[in-house]
């Protein structure tokens, strides 16, 4: 797959860079038009939010645009990823803390708590926390107060706060991994996205924008599909729901060469072994497993977007703590898609 231009413009860059709105969402569907609805509802109130879906949904998509869309647009966006701060690190990271507060700390720094104040805060894969970690943010969460690691004054912050995650919290909360009241606080307004094989009408209108947008970055001249390429498209299950169907587009966008993509421009197989998985996902004791969470990619792309998290985007840092070669790094970031678009952890 040839990678777009470094800096070339993009349909999601653009996005970034005047705000994700409602209307940039692709919402053909009913199911996507009632998510929509209750999206604007929530954004037009100042209630935490819980945005459920399976990975590749568009939760941080989402997430930008309720923000956008409420009265706290102008105001901060401030997103941290949960699962991508090791215990230590991750009270620093969401309250901040006080020059030498620990080895190390040899300033002051503001966590995202703090930083947030004013504009929405989006705690990315809440689901990931572990249970000393939600004992420690529920206060923050419950009272909008903390204090700074290290710190004695108590800070009070005036955020809206975004959840997100792609586990069943009930049952984390049955298992006894998630906090019972930290899970009553985060339910104040759910919204769940299906994934794409549950809402089907969204299929071609993803794949015409991914289409536009291949041709802006790529400089190719496609101007849709084939009957056969879109029947296939619609035919297909789509495991990583629009995240992997965007890459599928960017495949077929660089190999096609008439003016419109064929079916044999695209890769709808199985290179993550997901018909294995599948197969032992049926077996019960695997029946509780999501497919994606199997998925050595998933589990890949994940720990990349955790790395890059860390480094705050420094590639170079990213690809050493990696130990993986900078052009390497590259060639991952851009086949999951990390960086380029909205799909990153940072809005
Ligand atoms: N309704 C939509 N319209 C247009 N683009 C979408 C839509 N839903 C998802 N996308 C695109 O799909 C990709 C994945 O979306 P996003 O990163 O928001 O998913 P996610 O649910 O946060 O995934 P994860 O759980 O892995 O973090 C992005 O490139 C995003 O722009
Ligand atoms: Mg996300």
């Amino acid at each position: 797959m040839t990678d777009p231009e470094p800096g070339s413009p993009s349909i999601t860059q653009a996005y970034r860079d005047r705000g994700v709105t409602f209307d940039d969402l692709v919402a053909d569907d009913p199911a996507m038009k009632k998510v929509i609805a209750d999206a604007r509802r929530a954004a037009g109130s100042d209630a935490s939010v819980l945005l459920f879906g399976e990975s590749g949904t568009g939760k941080n998509l989402l997430a930008q645009a309720i923000h956008n869309g409420s009265r706290r647009n102008g105001k901060p966006l401030i997103a941290a990823n949960c699962a991508a701060f090791a215990e230590t690190l991750l009270e620093s990271e969401l309250f901040g803390h006080e020059k030498g507060a620990f080895t190390g700390a040899d300033r002051q720094k503001r966590g995202v708590f703090e930083l947030a104040d004013g504009g929405t805060l989006f705690l990315d894969e809440i689901g990931e926390l572990s249970r000393s970690a939600q004992a420690k943010i529920l206060r923050a969460v419950e009272y909008k107060e903390f204090e700074r690691v290290g710190g004695e004054k108590t800070l009070r912050t005036d955020i809206r706060i975004v959840f997100a995650t792609n586990r069943d919290l009930a049952e984390a909360v049955r298992g006894g991994e998630f906090r019972e009241d930290l899970f009553h606080r985060i339910h104040e307004f759910k919204i769940e996205i299906p994934p794409l094989r549950r809402r089907r009408g969204d299929v071609e209108g993803l794949a015409r924008r991914y289409l536009r947008e291949c041709n802006a970055t790529l400089g190719t001249r496609l101007d849709g599909f084939s009957d056969d390429a879109l029947r296939a498209l619609l035919d297909f299950d789509w495991p990583g729901n629009a995240r992997r169907l965007r890459a599928v587009i960017r495949r077929a966008c660089a190999i096609a060469d008439g003016t419109r993509v064929e079916v044999s421009d695209l890769d709808l197989s199985d290179p993550l072994g997901i018909k294995v998985v599948e197969a032992a996902a049926s077996s019960a004791a695997a029946a509780d497993l999501a497919l994606e969470d199997w998925q050595l990619a998933t589990v890949e792309r994940r720990h990349i977007e955790r790395v890059m998290a860390y480094t705050k985007g420094n590639k170079s840092e990213a690809a050493r703590i990696l130990d993986i070669a900078r052009t390497t790094l590259d060639r991952k970031l851009a086949g999951y898609g990390i960086g380029d678009d909205s799909g990153g952890d940072r809005p």
